[in-house]
């Protein structure tokens, strides 16, 4: 695979549907790079759940995804590496240059901020400055206690139409990409029609141009996340319980180490 760039996300457009996963650490962002076969990775500040067992992604911090994005970028050379602009980050264009600077300079080719019309202009001006800006709308878990909880968007009529004009600024600010999560599949693809820049969705069905998931929810590695959107390829937390309960029982049993394994 050539090496992703924001030029040619944006050129895939309609010629074939564009994949992203979520990565944290050297070793999977390794085995990524190998597989080549992921176009974009997103440092998310899913992070805040995954890495740090936080119910909301509401306490991470830049320095949390900077940390994350330089571990990533050391294995990665193949796909666009997407750093998240963690809540309140970019609440105007002061935070939200210094956020950008922090995380590009960590290693990211880009950044994501969460957020529809009304963060159009911090999207101008990051842009303005040469930084590619994914824009994510629909569900945006940031806003949690503002949408009440984890519900799907667009639903209601004139909610659908707020998305869609959310879409419509984004790109007119600048923005090379949106995200759209948790909205209902109808939404996300009258959201697709309206734009030229690619939509990559996450439970929003299969009409956007792309689809992100969060690395250890689609490898199985927690058995207590099962959302309705989500397809386990794998059930990792059953392989790794069952390499370590046999660890455990080969120590015990004075069966590890053995001769090979001893100098
Ligand atoms: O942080 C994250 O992982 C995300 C994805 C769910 C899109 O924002």
């Amino acid at each position: 695979m050539k090496r992703m760039t924001v030029p040619r996300f944006k050129r895939l457009k309609g010629k074939r549907k564009l994949v992203m996963v979520t990565v944290y650490d050297y070793t999977f962002a390794k085995l990524i790079e190998a597989c080549q076969c992921i176009d974009a990775v997103l440092v998310g500040d899913s992070l805040g759940n995954v890495i740090q067992g936080l119910d909301t992604t509401l306490p991470v911090e830049v320095q949390h995804i900077a940390y994350h994005t330089k571990a990533v970028s050391r294995a990665l050379g193949t796909p666009l590496i997407v750093a998240d602009m963690p809540f309140m980050s970019y609440y105007n264009k002061d935070t939200a240059a210094k956020t950008a600077e922090v995380l590009m300079k960590s290693g990211a080719h880009a950044v994501k901020l969460e957020g529809g019309v009304e963060k159009a202009d911090i999207v101008k001006f990051l842009t303005q400055q040469g930084i590619p800006v994914m824009g994510h709308i629909g569900m945006t878990p940031q806003s949690v206690n503002m949408l009440g909880g984890y519900k799907i968007q667009g639903k209601r009529p004139e909610l659908a139409e707020y998305l869609i004009e959310s879409a419509k600024a984004l790109q007119e600010a600048g923005a090379f990409s949106i995200v759209i999560e948790t909205t209902k599949k109808e939404v996300a693809k009258a959201i697709t029609e309206a734009i030229s820049i690619p939509t990559i969705g996450i439970g929003a069905g299969k009409h956007t141009d792309g689809q992100v998931l969060v690395l250890y929810d689609m490898l199985g590695m927690d058995p207590d996340i099962n959302f309705t959107f989500l397809k386990k390829y794998a059930n990792l937390a059953d392989t790794i319980t069952n390499a370590l309960q046999t660890y455990s029982k080969e120590v015990r049993e004075e069966i590890f180490p053995d001769d090979e394994h001893s100098f």
